[in-house]
């Protein structure tokens, strides 16, 4: 009786110790999977000779109120960092030794078809990852147009791979001339696509580096806005 009593007891026991761990396990989030966007193939033609570009090229603060569109959005992006050898991973923009320290992300405040956000570009894919919802363009500084462009790009550097070849002051130095390529770039197409912008140096990364969640080894290097005539 003694002994039928315990194995009572101790069955029991591990349907509650095992409901228990059943429960605890429904109750654990599953990992949710980022939220992406897939960009539409770039332009490789375009319209405009780039002498004219070269020629028009303006820095430019007053914008319209007006939205960037999509297609704009992912040319601008492609001519910043897109893959253009996928045997290599070759970009459109030249980078030290090939070790690509650069991101960019894309502070959409107004742009068709995309929800408000600060977005990641992803080079491989050609795709965007939400990194913080709403329009956050008052984190990135307090000039006038800042606040009033409805996209800017933010170009970032880790400097944490290219550290590891050539020391840390070179690998920083060099990752500064490479986001000056990535700039360019992005204002060159701008005035393609006939939209204007301004490459700002002077903004304040205190607010940004939580906002993106920055690892301490990822600083934010050139704010550059995109925008429609005003
Ligand atoms: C490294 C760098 C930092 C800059 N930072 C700012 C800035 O913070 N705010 C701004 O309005 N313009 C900024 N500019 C834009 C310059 O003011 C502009 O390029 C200069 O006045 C020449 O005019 P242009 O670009 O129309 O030829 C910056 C340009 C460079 C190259």
């Amino acid at each position: 009786m003694y002994r039928l009593a315990i194995v009572l007891v101790l069955t029991l026991a591990a349907v509650v110790v095992g409901c228990h761990l059943y429960a605890a396990d429904e109750a654990k989030p599953a990992a949710a999977a980022p939220v992406t966007i897939q960009l539409g193939p770039p332009d490789t033609s375009g319209k405009m000779p780039l002498e004219q570009t070269l020629a028009t090229r303006r820095s430019v603060r007053k914008y319209a109120n007006a939205p960037i569109s999509m297609p704009q959005l992912s040319q601008l992006l492609w001519a910043a960092q897109g893959i253009t050898d996928p045997a290599t991973g070759h970009r459109t923009a030249p980078s030290a030794m090939g070790t690509y320290p650069l991101h960019i992300y894309v502070f959409a405040a107004n742009v068709s078809d995309l929800a408000a956000g600060v977005y990641k570009y992803i080079p491989q894919g050609h795709k965007l990852e939400l990194v913080a919802e709403g329009n956050q363009n008052v984190s990135a500084g307090t000039q006038p147009q800042v606040r009033t462009a409805p996209v800017l790009f933010l170009v970032t550097a880790d400097t944490t791979a290219t550290a590891a070849r050539m020391g840390a002051p070179k690998a920083r130095d060099w990752a500064m001339l490479e986001a000056g390529c990535v700039t360019e770039n992005i204002l060159l197409q701008e005035v393609s696509l006939g939209l204007i912008g301004v490459p700002m140096a002077g903004y304040d990364p205190v607010k940004i580096k939580p906002l993106l969640k920055l690892p301490d080894s990822e600083e934010p290097v050139f704010i550059i806005s995109a925008a429609r005539r005003g």
